[in-house]
């Protein structure tokens, strides 16, 4: 049953269902796709085990997570998923993701879904500060981080492990103050 529902102007973005294994596997098990991706590719258990994890994180009370599927709606077609999650709330500060099939890449979807979910975050959990991390060489998501606000805050060296091999992280974001004085007229 989907209980969260946000519209874009060509988006809508609910929360993931366990009918969704399928399309959201079509993606996530693509070397091209998951190549600046922590994970994957993935195996079918592999998805299917994100999805249960999605789907309860996300009817958790109070709720902080929003693991999100992303549906081009006049197709009723998913593009990709990700989410937006609380991830301190004493500090009013929560993070954002995303990762889109290949074939729909370059066609503004990953910055209208950024955007969407962007003001969600401040207009609607209150939050003070959002951010988002990326491989050093993905240049397509860096691009939609600034598009939406963000600024690139730093380098973690030697972030993560991912696939055998130790990787920095960029890291951006973006305040409430300046995603406000953004839109004064
Ligand atoms: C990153 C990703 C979400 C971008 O999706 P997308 O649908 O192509 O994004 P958009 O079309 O909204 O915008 C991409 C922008 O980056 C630009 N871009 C694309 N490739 C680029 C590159 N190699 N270098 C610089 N800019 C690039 C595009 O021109 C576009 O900017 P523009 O609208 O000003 O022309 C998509 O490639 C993806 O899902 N990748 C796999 C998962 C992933 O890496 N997720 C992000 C993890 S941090």
């Amino acid at each position: 049953m989907s209980k969260f529902e946000l519209r874009t102007k060509r988006l809508l973005l609910r929360d993931l269902q366990i009918e969704d294994l399928a399309q959201l596997h079509s993606y996530a098990c693509r070397e091209e796709v998951v190549r600046y991706m922590e994970w994957g590719p993935n195996t079918e258990d592999d998805t299917r085990s994100f999805l249960a994890h999605s789907i309860e994180m996300n009817n958790r009370n109070p709720r902080l997570d929003y693991e999100l599927a992303i549906v081009l709606e006049a197709e009723n077609r998913i593009l990709g998923g990700g989410g937006i999650h609380v991830s301190n709330r004493a500090n009013n500060e929560g993070w954002i993701g995303y990762c889109f099939h290949d074939h729909n890449w370059g066609k503004g979807y990953a910055t209208e879904f950024a955007r969407a979910l962007v003001e969600f975050g401040f207009d609607e959990l209150n939050l003070n500060r959002i951010f988002a991390t990326t491989d050093p060489d993905n240049a397509a998501s860096q691009h939609v981080l600034k598009k939406v606000g963000m600024k690139h805050e730093g380098s973690m060296r030697e972030h993560k492990l991912v696939r055998g091999a130790y990787r920095d992280t960029e890291l951006f974001a973006v305040i409430k103050r300046d995603y406000q004085s953004s839109r004064e007229p």
